[in-house]
This record gives structure tokens, sequence and C-alpha cells, in this order.
């Protein structure tokens, strides 16, 4: 198994005069499942285009498999693809759009049946293949658009906020279909989202990305307890992030001094690592909600808001009261200015 399967080597993307992603490496190993992951804006999608041949890069290689594919058509490039809108044919139903692309390739008849039936039993729609697209669910029309792209057994398979479109329990049956597909097939899958919990979920590796720069690479559970910068540990779930100066905790609402010291520059606490009910600090709650298994709080203090989790058996504290707090230091993530 090659470990630079698909190989992204200072890679510039740019529409017009406005680069979006500049100078990108990245390496994704064969059979493995990658998630891009940024917010709104941050160059997933444009990444995504760039490997797929949507996008001619400015400069940079792309190679997948071995191949310099850079300046190759998007046909040629072994690469399926499934993005958000399911852009499957309405008129066809779910076997012909599945055969579509098989078709195309002037297979023989008995083949497309074999490949087209495979396919669609890989993805749980057995007994659909009559169905037309509008006559099936948002998660089967999902399934079904991962079924056409992968009877052309891709080399790389790549999703574009491929669940983003589904309600909440929905998106989850999909998340544990699309790494069971992704299992059983082998495929080298990237996925594009913007939801943390999805790519920690299912991604052997992360790929964060801040405004078209990779901030972080790691495996979920890497980047969960291990964020390596402020944005980083922000957008994986650490709430309140403080600068350390002078053996105080530091923002811009005001200061709080540490019990400990600590020759960090940054200090991080994800709202689970906050002591509540009892320590050394003290702040008014603005709010407070019941979230199953802990009480979530907002608590005003001499650093602005602060979000808190409570075990849900402690007292509850109604909103305007008073609440005692620390930040201990051992719950806390380090991370350089
Ligand atoms: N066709 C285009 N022309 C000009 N600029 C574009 C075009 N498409 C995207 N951009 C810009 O390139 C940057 C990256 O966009 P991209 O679509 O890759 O973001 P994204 O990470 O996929 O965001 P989202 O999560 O909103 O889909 C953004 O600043 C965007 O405004
Ligand atoms: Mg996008």
């Amino acid at each position: 198994m090659s470990e630079n399967f698909v190989q992204l080597t200072d890679l510039t993307l740019s529409y017009g005069k406005t680069v979006a992603v500049p100078e990108l490496n990245l390496s994704i190993a064969e059979g493995e499942l990658v998630a891009l992951l940024g917010p709104s804006g941050c160059g997933k999608t444009t990444t995504m285009r760039a490997i797929a041949g949507l996008l001619p890069p400015t400069s940079g290689r792309i190679l997948i498999d071995g191949r310099d594919v850079t300046r190759m058509a998007a046909n040629k490039r072994g690469i399926g693809l499934v993005f958000q809108s399911y852009a499957l044919f309405p008129h066809l139903n779910a076997f012909e759009n599945v055969a579509f692309g098989l078709r195309l390739q002037k297979m023989s008849n008995d083949e497309v049946q074999t490949r087209t039936m495979a396919g669609i039993e890989k993805v749980g729609l057995s007994g659909f293949e009559k169905r037309k697209p509008a006559e099936m669910s948002g998660g089967q029309q999902q399934r079904l658009s991962l079924a056409r792209s992968l009877v052309m057994e891709p080399k790389v398979l790549l999703l574009d906020e491929p669940l983003s479109n589904l309600d909440a329990r929905l998106r989850l049956e999909m998340r544990t279909e699309l790494q069971r597909v992704q299992r059983e097939t082998g495929v080298t899958m990237v996925f594009v989202t913007h939801d943390q919990a999805e790519a920690l979920a299912m991604a052997d590796r992360i790929v964060l990305m801040n405004a078209g720069k990779i901030e972080q690479v790691g495996t979920p559970e890497d980047l969960y307890a291990r964020p390596e910068t402020a944005f980083a540990a922000d957008f994986i779930g650490f709430e309140n992030i403080f600068h350390v100066k002078d053996g105080a905790l530091v923002s811009d609402a005001g200061s709080l001094p540490m019990t400990t010291a600590s020759d960090a520059a940054i200090l991080a606490w994800r709202p689970g690592g906050v002591q509540v009910g009892q320590g050394p600090h003290q702040g008014a709650v603005l709010a407070s909600s019941f979230a199953g298994e802990h009480r979530e709080y907002v608590i005003d203090s001499a650093l602005g808001q602060i979000k808190a989790d409570a075990p849900v058996g402690a007292a509850a504290v109604a909103i305007g009261d008073t609440i005692a707090f620390d930040l201990p230091l051992h719950t806390a993530r380090a991370l350089d200015a």
C-alpha cells in the first residue's frame, strides 16, 4: 500500500488574481479516509475541485497512484465525486442512475447488470432499483449517489459535505454507512466537512484548514486531545482560551490571577475542564442549560464569559446567582503563542 497514494505538492489554487489556497502540501495513503475540516471559505471545496480536475492549479503538482495528473482531464483521473446535492438524474430510476456511467464505457449488458446490482447492494438499496430519485428519502438518494460513484471503481472517492442535506438522525446513520462501504471496498476517501464531530467520528486522519492553509494534521484522537494552535483548539471545542502573562490569565475583558504558575503562552479549557461549584474564583451565572449528562453554564467572570459544564448531580445554580469556579492547570491544554 502506498503512503503517498494522493500527493499534493506546493499546490497553489486561485480564482483570477485571488489566491484561495497557497502552496498546499499533503499526502494521503491508499485506503485512507481523510477529512478536510475547517470553517466556511477556508478552501476545502477548492482543494477537492483541484484533485478532481475541475480547477487547474496555478502552480504545484498532483500525483494520484504514482501518476502526475496535474494537467490531466477530470474523466481520466479515476476519481469519483459525491456532492451535497446528489445530482441524480430525476427521470431515470435507481438502477439506471447507477448504470449510467457503466453504459458510457460500452460495457456488455450482462456486466452492466452485474456491477450495477452489486453496487446497489453495497449501499443497502436492494429492492429500490425501479424507484425514481423523487420516490426515495434523502438518505436513500445519498446512498444512490454513492453507489453511482462506487461502481466506476474509482481510485479515489471525493465527497464534499455529503451528509449536510440530511437530518440529524440520518446523518448519524450515513456516517456508519460511509465507513462500512469504505472498509469493504478499501477505496481511498477524502471527504469535506465543517462539522468537527463528523470528522472526529469518521476519519482516519483529519486535515484542519484555516484560510487556505493547513493548520494541523492528525488522527481524531490527536486533534481532540492535542490541538497545537489556538485556532485548532477553538475549532475542536476548547471554548475558553486565554493568554498567560505575569502569573495571570489575560483576555480582552480583564485578567484573573492564577493559583499555579505556568510558563505556557496560552492556556485553553474545554467546558468540561472548568471546575464549577468550588474554586478560588467567582462569577455570576449568565445562562444555564440542561444537556442530559451535564449542565452547561455561562459564567460572567473577570475574563469575560466562561463556558463550564457541571455534573448533573450537582445542585443547579439559578441565573443571576454567584458561582465559584476554577480553571485548573491539569485540565488545560498549553499552546504556543
Ligand atoms: N468561483 C469562485 N470565484 C472566486 N472566488 C471563489 C470561487 N469559489 C470560491 N472562492 C473563494 O475561495 C475561497 C475558498 O472557497 P471554498 O469554496 O474552497 O471554501 P470551503 O472551505 O469549501 O467553504 P464552505 O464550507 O463554505 O463550502 C473563499 O474565499 C471563496 O470566496
Ligand atoms: Mg465548500
